[in-house]
């Protein structure tokens, strides 16, 4: 779950209390949480608990009545990848299912594009009751998931069927929900990253400055996007763990290409951000040249461009995205490599922004289509760039 966005509902039932433990347990799995309450289920547990364990303000109203900031439902249904009201009460599910929208929640409902989930929690009777069952089917035909709630002693005492799922069952429908329904659908990404290394003899190389900082974050996103992930590195110190990550460690041009064209075929997606050494010398000495052999000559010979060979051997299926490092005339150099190496996308950074590109934490970009530019980002972290970039690739299809 990790890095995947939860909007949790939570309305006025007794089971609001459980949902502390819902928090604690998605952000265990590192998933991103925000809650909206509506008025009534404050009575039930305390938004301040909810904050502190979701790490993110509480929205109850559609404006904060102390500052008068407009909390914005169409941003939060934009936000969440998945919207799970539990408790689902017998009042908002029927309000739900008639389109009846008086508080935050439910207008949050209503400008959802990805899925709801609901968590039903009421008394027994209640969760028998035509009106119930009537709205419950609207809300399935809707396209809304529901979590039937279990059987045991309820809260007026009686015993049956009506209690909200358990946390970790909503959690465990949660996980398996959100694994099969995001767009990646078990798609696998290929992508290169960090410098290579050119061997001159065993101990000297060519190389550049690259640290893999920038394809490691892109790896990152993809997996939270739930791409499986073959990502092909030069030598770099990033660490990354995921059970769909697999990593492939390189250290010259030539390795790297015999790697992209193992794993290109299955891939939907390549994503080439290394910073592959263009020459290498045309011969590596079996011995450590000496200082007293003097200065020698090292004749240089053209690396494979692995980009141009990925596209020249794709799909139409396949997408291909490359990036530009570029020191001067920037926009025009990069359409350049758009266009020849046939590319979906080129990404394009430039030696001249201060705090971009090698090594750090930040890099500033401006991506470019088919049809010209599509974006340009201000200096930000890679992993929030990466994250944005996976959201244009995916929107190529649309
Ligand atoms: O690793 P970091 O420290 O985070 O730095 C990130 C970065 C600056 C390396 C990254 O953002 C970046 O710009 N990567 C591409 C660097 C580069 O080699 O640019 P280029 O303009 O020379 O190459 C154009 C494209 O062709 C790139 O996608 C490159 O991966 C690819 N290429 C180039 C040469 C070659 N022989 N084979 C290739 O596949």
């Amino acid at each position: 779950m990790y890095g995947k966005r939860i909007l949790l509902g939570i309305t006025g039932g007794i089971a609001a209390y459980k949902i502390a433990f819902l928090i604690r347990i998605l952000k265990k799995q590192e998933a991103e949480v925000k809650c909206i309450m509506t008025p009534a289920s404050s009575a039930f547990i305390s938004p301040l608990v909810l904050s502190t364990l979701s790490k993110n303000d509480v929205a109850i109203e559609f404006w904060n009545k102390e500052t008068g900031a407009w909390h914005n439902h169409v941003a939060y249904a934009e936000w969440a990848d998945l919207f799970v009201i539990a408790p689902a009460t017998m009042n908002t599910i029927g309000k739900m299912a008639n389109g009846l929208c008086d508080n935050l929640l439910l207008a949050t409902y209503f400008s959802m594009k990805g899925k709801t989930v609901v968590a039903p929690a009421m008394d027994l009777d209640m969760y028998k009751h035509p009106a119930f069952l009537r709205n419950i089917d609207v809300l399935s035909k809707d396209g809304v998931f529901v979590i039937p709630a279990e059987s045991g002693e309820l809260a007026s005492g009686l015993e049956g069927e009506g209690r909200m799922a358990e946390p970790e069952q909503i959690a465990k429908f949660i996980a398996e929900f959100l694994e099969t329904k995001t767009k990646s659908n078990g798609k696998r990404i290929c992508i290169t990253a960090g410098p290579t290394q050119e061997a001159i003899d065993p101990v000297r190389y060519i190389s550049n400055h690259s640290s893999g900082k920038m394809g490691f974050a892109i790896a990152k996103a993809a997996l939270i996007r739930g791409y499986k992930v073959d990502l092909i590195s030069g030598p770099s110190k990033e660490i990354l763990e995921h059970p769909h990550l697999n990593r492939i460690d390189v250290i010259s041009a030539e390795d790297m290409l015999n790697e992209v064209k193992k794993h290109w075929h299955q891939s939907s997606i390549g994503v080439f951000t290394a910073a592959v050494a263009d020459f290498k010398p045309q011969n590596t000495a079996k011995n450590k040249l000496k200082k007293r052999d003097g200065l020698g000559t090292i004749e240089l010979e053209q690396n494979p461009d692995i980009l141009k060979w990925a596209s020249s051997n794709k799909n139409k299926a396949q997408k291909v995205i490359g990036f530009a490092l570029e020191t001067n005339n920037e926009e025009e150099n990069a359409l350049l490599k758009l266009e020849q190496k046939n590319l979906d996308l080129i990404v394009l950074n430039s030696t001249k922004d201060e705090g971009a590109t090698f090594g750090g934490e930040q890099n500033k970009v401006t991506i470019f289509g088919k049809t010209g530019k599509l974006e340009a980002f201000e200096l930000q972290d890679k992993f929030k760039i990466a994250i944005q970039l996976i959201d244009i690739i995916e929107g190529l299809d649309a």
